[in-house]
């Protein structure tokens, strides 16, 4: 008998495939009408619902109206629920209300044609319509990332980012800004923030630093449920999330799953002491201001990836956490890396994933669900119960009771209020490093000033990311912004000349200054796209300084950028240093403070590293070479 079984003739081989292909293409199509069917005739032999259902009535207690919503909805019709989806996948917008969709997002800002505060208006109440149009009239939700103020859209109020109200620490503060976000949200129908960020950032090379207010754990813990209570406040309240749980912030580097990145995206070391201590006490927090929306992030912790370890969805934030409210995934983060997106499915839902942001093929999602159901891998409690949870958010939202075009005016966006909120958030932000021989603030008696840098008149880069465009943009292109150099301007008095030139090429100048002031820093990046193995400044901001140097009696150096930056030569050359973060729209509140008008008050959020080899440095200071950080966190003159 030969070994090995004689090979098939090759035709015959071909006609075999073809006939496996034939079957298999057979059973594709039957599953794909099955679930047509499935979804369409389930809800056309419905009986119509009479208006005095439980759940449409305002005075009945929310678990009431979930248990009622819940009971009369289908099974494609709880699976739509689960589903976040970015607005520019949408293929059809009948999909909306034929899918049952349970939630959109402007993914990285995505804008509508008519981009101001009227068409982002008309856009999210036409998808509103569209869902409530549906058999239950289920609302959406429809998520944004106003992270620093409802940035994305032009001439809102562009807010410190979180690290530079962390450098502030005011709660009260957090909770006025949180506040008028809302209200800048509602005015363009946006019910859903995905905000605040609680990371607690450890190493500075990471490119989100700067959307977190501070690696101390308290500080988050603090400003975060403050955040909360501002956003969810009253009546015109906007639902928000805290992310990204758990552990971001302390990746290690080059752990990155994305190729593009270094550490954003990465392998958190898995600690349950740390966990604990460090991690848990701001979503803790957070829950009890009455979050009801939690993201979990795309690291992973320890040998797992988040969004399949049940331990920490299930069991610490619902069970331990006692949260109510629903767990949504990241930016295709229950995908990130698997080869079966089918498996994925099951897995993440499994371990407590309650809304899937997809955020594309909402179809494949559908089918996945409703197969994983029917072959019993995910139960119809597992369903009922994140179903419940959404439902739940929905209900205390009112957005079953609130019509879809209640009123919040355009006015507010941009307001003169807002502005002055900002303004005092961006000058209680600001952190005296290094101030000898009291150049700060100003004196009255100075006739000349030189300023240079490229964040000196740039309101993009001084805005930072998550402004208009998701990656941020650079020069004066952010709509009612006000930059560092015209704050200065606005400040002085008639007699004061200000000369500026981003370069600092004052040769032609009749005479040195008194002082030159530098505004530098770093262009915007968002996410790992600005992971930087060394984060220093360009050479035309070091140059601008050292130009400066020769031109000027005193030389301030005005630090613009997401995180703490590796410049000791810059810091030793200059007289005075600040730190002003991604101050946001206001410039004049840098002046402010240079001018005395008001004093340094901001103190770090995190330690400021000497080197690079220092990182990551925890909270306490303890460095990864044992050598101490150039400033301390809390450090700050005054
Ligand atoms: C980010 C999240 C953000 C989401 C939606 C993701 O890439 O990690 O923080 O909320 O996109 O835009």
């Amino acid at each position: 008998m030969p070994l090995t079984a004689p090979t098939k003739k090759p035709h015959l081989q071909k006609q075999r495939r073809s006939s496996h292909r034939f079957v298999l293409a057979a059973l594709a199509t039957l599953l794909l009408i099955a679930s047509f069917f499935m979804l369409f005739t389930a809800k056309n032999t419905l009986l119509p619902l009479s208006t005095d259902a439980v759940y449409l009535r305002s005075d009945a207690p929310v678990e009431l109206r979930v248990d009622d919503l819940l009971s009369r909805m289908t099974l494609p019709e709880k699976i739509g629920q689960m589903a976040l989806v970015e607005k520019n996948s949408i293929k059809n917008e009948s999909d909306i209300a034929a899918y049952g969709l349970g939630g959109l997002l402007s993914g990285a800002g995505a804008k509508p044609t008519q981009n101001d505060p009227a068409g982002w208006k008309k856009m999210v109440d036409r998808y509103q319509q569209l869902a409530t149009g549906s058999r239950l009239g289920i609302p959406l939700l429809y998520g944004a990332d106003a992270v620093h103020g409802h940035a994305h859209v032009p001439g809102a109020t562009v807010f410190p980012h979180s690290i530079g109200l962390g450098a502030a620490g005011d709660p009260e503060l957090v909770e006025r800004i949180a506040r008028a976000t809302a209200l800048e949200l509602r005015a363009t129908g946006i019910n859903w923030n995905f905000a605040p960020n609680l990371d607690l950032p450890e190493d500075t090379r990471w490119g989100r630093v700067y959307e977190a207010y501070s690696s101390d754990s308290k500080v988050a813990t603090e400003l975060g449920a403050a955040y909360v209570r501002g956003l969810q406040g009253d009546d015109t309240t906007v639902l928000g999330t805290l992310k990204h749980f758990i552990g971001l912030g302390s990746m290690e580097w080059n752990s990155s799953f994305n190729k593009n990145f270094r550490i954003d995206q990465g392998v958190t070391v898995a600690d349950e002491a740390k966990l604990q201590s460090i991690y848990i006490p701001p979503f803790a927090a957070g829950v009890d201001a009455g979050a009801l929306s939690v993201m979990t992030g795309l690291n992973q912790w320890g040998k797992h990836s988040l969004v399949t370890d049940k331990y920490l969805i299930t069991d610490v934030l619902k069970g331990q956490l006692g949260f109510q409210g629903f767990v949504v995934s990241d930016w295709y983060g229950i995908y990130e890396g698997r080869r079966s997106r089918f498996v994925a499915t099951v897995e993440a839902v499994n371990a407590g994933m309650d809304m899937v942001m997809l955020p594309f093929d909402y179809e494949t999602f559908v089918r996945h669900m409703t197969l994983a159901n029917r072959l019993g891998l995910i139960s119809d409690e597992r369903i009922d119960d994140a179903v419940r949870r959404i439902l739940r958010a929905k209900f205390a939202l009112g957005l079953f009771d609130v019509p879809s075009a209640e009123v919040v005016p355009f006015t507010v966006i941009g307001s003169i209020p807002h502005r002055q909120i900002a303004r005092e958030a961006v000058s209680r932000s600001l952190v005296l490093l290094k101030n000898e021989g009291d150049v700060l603030p100003l004196q009255p008696a100075t006739q000349r000033i030189y300023v240079a840098g490229s964040a000196a008149d740039n309101t993009g880069r001084q805005s930072g990311a998550w402004t208009i465009e998701w990656q941020g943009v650079d020069g004066n292109s952010v709509p009612g912004a006000t930059s560092i150099l015209a704050g200065i301007r606005e400040q002085v008095s008639g007699g004061v000349d200000v000369v500026y030139d981003k370069e600092a090429d004052f040769a032609g100048g009749a005479s040195k200054a008194d002082v030159g002031i530098a505004v530098v820093g770093e262009g915007s990046y968002a996410e790992g796209w600005g992971d930087r193995e060394y984060p220093i400044l360009d050479e035309v901001d070091r140059k601008a300084i050292e130009r400066l140097r020769e031109v000027s009696e005193k030389v301030v150096v005005v630090v613009v950028s997401g995180r703490p930056l590796l410049m000791e030569s810059e810091i030793e050359a200059a007289d005075a240093v600040v730190a002003a973060w991604l101050p946001g729209s206001e410039g004049g509140g840098v002046a402010d403070v240079l001018f005395g008008h008001q004093a340094f008050s901001g103190k770090l959020p995190l330690p400021w590293p000497a080197r690079s080899e220092q990182l990551p440095i925890g909270p306490d200071g303890s460095s990864s070479d044992g050598s101490a950080p150039h400033w301390q966190l809390g450090f700050g003159l005054e």
